[in-house]
């Protein structure tokens, strides 16, 4: 008995790794968890009132500074990380994050490419941008940091990038319109060899916005993820169906959970969409996303068929995560949609 209790200790350890990585978690973790949690939930007041939050108003003071750049800040890091950490581009020097903040995304940049050497961050708010200098000079000294006062809803000709980063700025610009305009901004100032990487939550809006761009840019610019190849986003063909989201989970830190409930975030794991224009991985050769959870009849995989059900991977991959279809063992699929069994 007590042998048994001890292997399902050691497979649920085994199962359970931590979620953030601890160069990230070490910048990140609060100094002062009282005063985190307090800020915490002002900040959440604000957040739920829209005057405020038009202007601004949740990164205005230190303290939700300070909340927003730690709880919030390391979860985007870390999204920022692992997408970056798939495409691989390399020999990247200059990230420009737009909508910085405190500077998350970038540090996520610098966790993933070590070629980095400096960061331009633009945002409205110089205090966020401030805290957000100092997480990234703290995290690696030698950065050259530079930030810029700027407004997302008149882009103007951006500084040249090999890297820039939109991450969690869509939902804030109040028209379609505008955020065409930062788009092809953006795509100005990372130029044909560069990349562009949006990161947005994962929910059902945010992810179809994306979608709505990459639907409207497939035939003018490369897209360098989540997309494999499909012609037409199977989502885009068929909203109704679902969105496309990455799940990221694992064993958090205590001053995270607390902070999490605090927050009134109900999910345990993280969750976002993105969207990248670029050169696409060349490291996969058969490449597929797996755009659903582990269900009875398989898994959804986004493949440059669209989308294909796969009935026997012989592991269940993370949502968002990507495959090789040549090298993961899987049986033959069937039919996009279908949920046909493999014949025995
Ligand atoms: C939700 S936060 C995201 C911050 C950061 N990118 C991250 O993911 O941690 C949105 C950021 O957009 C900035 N922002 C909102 N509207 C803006 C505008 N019109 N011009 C410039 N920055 C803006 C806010 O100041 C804030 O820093």
């Amino acid at each position: 008995m007590l042998l048994l209790a001890a292997f399902a200790a050691v497979g649920n350890w085994q199962r359970m790794r931590p979620l953030f990585p601890d160069p990230l978690l070490e910048n990140l973790r609060p100094t002062g968890g009282k005063t985190l949690f307090r800020s915490l939930e002002k900040m959440q007041a604000l957040l739920h009132d829209e005057q405020a939050e038009r202007r601004g108003g949740y990164l205005r003071h230190d303290e939700e500074i300070e909340a927003y750049g730690r709880f919030f800040g390391i979860g985007t890091a870390l999204k920022a990380s692992v997408v970056l950490k798939e495409l691989r581009p390399e020999g990247f020097e200059t990230v420009l994050d737009l909508g910085a903040g405190t500077c998350a995304a970038s540090l996520g940049a610098l966790h993933a490419l070590p070629s980095l050497k400096k960061v331009i961050a633009m945002d409205r708010s110089q205090s966020a941008m401030r805290w957000g200098q100092d997480s990234l000079r703290r995290f690696r000294p030698n950065v050259d940091v530079e930030t810029r006062t700027w407004d997302a809803l008149k882009p103007g000709k951006l500084p040249n990038a090999d890297l820039v980063i939109i991450a969690n700025l869509l939902g804030e610009i109040p028209n379609e319109r505008l955020i065409d305009s930062l788009l092809r901004a953006a795509l100005g100032a990372a130029g044909p060899n560069g990349l562009v990487v949006m990161i947005e939550p994962g929910g059902r809006s945010a992810s179809l916005g994306l979608i709505r761009l990459r639907e409207a840019a497939k035939n003018r610019l490369p897209i360098a993820g989540p997309c494999t190849g499909a012609p037409k986003c199977p989502y885009a063909e068929n909203p109704r169906a679902g969105w496309c989201f990455s799940e990221l989970h694992g064993e958090r830190p205590e001053w995270y959970e607390k902070a999490r409930q605090l927050a009134g975030i109900r999910k345990p794991g993280l969750t976002f969409s993105w969207l990248a224009f670029g050169r696409r991985p060349q490291h996969v050769q058969s490449p597929a996303r797996a755009i659903s959870g582990h269900m009875k009849v398989g898994h959804y995989l986004c493949t440059e068929r669209g989308r294909i059900l796969v009935e026997d991977l012989n592991r269940s991959p993370r949502r968002g995560s990507l495959l090789d279809l040549e090298t993961c063992p899987r049986a033959p699929t069937t039919k996009e949609g279908s949920n046909r069994r493999r014949p025995k």
